[in-house]
Parts: structure tokens; C-alpha cells; sequence
């Protein structure tokens, strides 16, 4: 059952965090609700203009809305990830979407604040909620890269004035992750310190981490054994960080590059071990167990398995 995107906050603010998966393709879509099935989690799938660009908008929404029949317990919101105003309007008029993100956070602050809010306006009119972005994290989203030294921590009381201004609903804040897999160099880490400050200054704003895979040492090297060449230094987020972030107020963990990983490493061995095979749905199969066991992982670290009955009681 689609819900908003308002009723998880409601059930995970400061107890856990809800995982926001993006998908792509149907393997993704069977896997994601199969591990959240698996582990009795609600969930939040979420797609990026890239990947509506890539299978078509259209494709997936037919995807999701079927795996809704085929899981008919699933709790979970759709949302988009990393929208500009015009997807956002997109999917604000389609009448699919939970909530949108509306990410302006490369322009300067007033005009972030002008973008968010027009954004903000039309989906509160539909009931729709908004992510907004302040500060801007490092890496590669959609076709923007952002090098390391443009990259710029949330400040926690610019925070207070752009959520006043922009009423957005739920706050992605660079709190010192990236996109991508080369997330930290030497003693980096997860900002506990700004998602602190943010808390206290804003209570009750369900606060979203982006750049939230932990990139696993294991799965880079198998990935490498099976002919990859993935820089071996590549590191994450702690899985174990992921649960006290939440008691702070990180409410949606987006994650999209440990389940490209799980992907690249599936495909790479099974093409290694089986050279003669050509049937795509072979590796298909086995990238659909493995996704979903990563999926049921992943919502084990989240805090989020389990909770699918805590959910379905506030429905
Ligand atoms: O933050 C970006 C997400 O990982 C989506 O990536 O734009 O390549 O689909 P994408
Ligand atoms: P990762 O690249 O760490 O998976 O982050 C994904 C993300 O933030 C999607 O918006
Ligand atoms: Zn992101």
C-alpha cells in the first residue's frame, strides 16, 4: 500500500530511520519489496530523473504499482529523488508520488529558498510533502558533480531560517557524506555534531541523510577479484551509525550506490564462473535473492525491520 510520506516520519521520527532505495529496474523492484517483505519493514522507493529518463516514468510507475499486488502487506511511499521544479510539478500532477525532493541547493540561498517554496506550495496543495536541500554534499547527483572543495556542511542556523521560510517538510543536510562510493578519506565521518545542532534547533524536522551507503570492503573486493577496478580505498557510511543518527533525528537513509555494488558483484562473478552462459535471467535470479537479502540488512541496521505492524496500526 502506497502511503505518505509524512505517515513513516510520524511512526520513525527519533526511533528509527526508514530506508529510501532508488530503483531502476524491475530485479531492484522484485528485490526491494521481497527484503522488505522479508524483514517486515516499511520502506520508501525512490526514483531519480535518471531513472525515470532510463526504463521511462511510465514503466515505473507499472512496475511498482504491480509489485503492490504481488506484496500485498508492503507499507512503503514513493518519492522522488533529487528533483528539479519541473520534475518535481511532474510528479506532483501525476497523482502517484508521496513527496518530492526539490534539490536547489547549488543556487545561492534566497534562490533556493524562491525554488523550494514555489515547489512547496503546489505539492501542500495536493498533500504532498517536500525534502529540501541546504548545503551541498560532495560527489556526483544526477549530472551535477560537486568536487570536494565546493562541497559545504548544512549550517545549522541557516537551517532554521530556510525551513521557516521554505515550510518544507523533512530536510536533506550535508552532515559529511557523499554520493558514490568515495565518500571518506582518513579520519572523515558521519557529522554527529551538525545533526545535533540541527536537532536542537529545529525540533520535530524529520532530517534526511543522502549519501548513505557504507560501500562494504568485502563487496569492492570481490567486485575487483571478478575483473572490476574499483578503487580499493572507496569507503562509506558505518552501518552502525545509522541507528544512533536516527535517535537524532535522521529519519530517511538514502541508499542507491551499495545496491549498484551488490548488482556490479552478482553479475561480474556469474559471467567469471559461467563464461558460456548467455541467459540474462540466470544472473537475474540470483541478483534478485541477493538484493533482497542486502534489502532485509539494511532495514535490520535502519531499526526499520520489524516495524511494518507499528505501521499498519496508525493506517
Ligand atoms: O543521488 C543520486 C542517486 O544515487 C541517483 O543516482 O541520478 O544516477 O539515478 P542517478
Ligand atoms: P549513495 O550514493 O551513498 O548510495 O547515496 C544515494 C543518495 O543519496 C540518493 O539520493
Ligand atoms: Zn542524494
Amino acid at each position: 500500500m502506497i502511503v505518505t510520506t509524512k505517515k513513516l516520519y510520524k511512526v520513525a521520527y527519533k526511533k528509527f530511520a526508514v530506508g529510501a532505495y532508488n530503483v531502476n529496474n524491475m530485479e531492484q523492484i522484485l528485490g526491494l519489496f521481497r527484503g522488505c517483505a522479508q524483514s517486515k519493514a516499511p520502506f520508501i522507493i525512490q526514483i531519480s530523473k535518471g531513472a525515470r529518463k532510463y526504463a521511462d516514468k511510465r514503466m515505473l510507475e507499472a512496475l511498482i504499482r504491480t509489485a503492490e499486488q504481488i506484496f500485498p502487506e508492503a507499507i512503503f511511499a514513493v518519492h522522488l529523488d533529487h528533483g528539479d521544479e519541473e520534475a518535481c510539478y511532474d510528479c506532483i500532477d501525476s497523482g502517484f508520488y508521496s513527496s518530492v525532493m526539490i534539490d536547489a541547493s547549488h543556487e545561492p540561498f534566497d534562490e533556493n529558498v524562491a525554488i523550494t517554496k514555489r515547489v512547496v506550495d503546489r505539492a501542500h496543495a495536493k498533500g504532498i510533502s517536500v525534502e529540501a536541500e541546504l548545503g551541498q554534499l560532495g560527489g556526483v547527483e544526477e549530472d551535477i558533480k560537486i568536487d570536494e572543495g565546493h562541497a559545504s556542511l548544512t549550517n545549522p542556523k541557516e537551517a532554521v531560517e530556510f525551513v521557516r521560510r521554505t515550510e518544507c517538510d523533512s530536510l536533506a543536510a550535508a552532515i559529511g557524506t557523499s554520493h558514490g562510493a568515495y565518500k571518506f578519506k582518513g579520519k572523515q565521518g558521519l557529522r554527529f555534531d551538525v545533526i545535533e545542532e540541527i536537532e536542537k534547533l529545529i525540533p520535530g524536522l524529520p532530517i534526511v541523510m543522502h549519501g548513505s551507503s557504507s560501500v562494504p570492503v568485502e563487496e569492492v573486493e570481490r567486485i575487483n577479484a571478478a575483473g572490476g577496478k574499483l578503487d580499493p580505498s572507496a569507503r562509506g557510511v558505518d552501518e552502525n551509525e545509522y541507528l544512533p543518527a536516527a535517535k537524532l533525528g535522521v529519519t530517511k537513509v538514502n541508499i542507491d550506490t551499495d545496491g549498484r555494488l551488490v548488482w556490479t558483484r552478482v553479475h561480474r562473478e556469474f559471467f567469471r564462473d559461467h563464461p558460456e552462459q548467455f541467459d540474462f535471467r540466470a544472473p537475474g535470479k540470483i541478483f534478485v535473492e541477493e538484493y533482497a537479502n542486502f534489502i532485509a540488512h539494511k532495514n535490520e541496521k535502519l531499526g526499520s525491520a520489524g516495524q511494518l505492524d507499528a505501521v499498519r496500526a496508525t493506517l
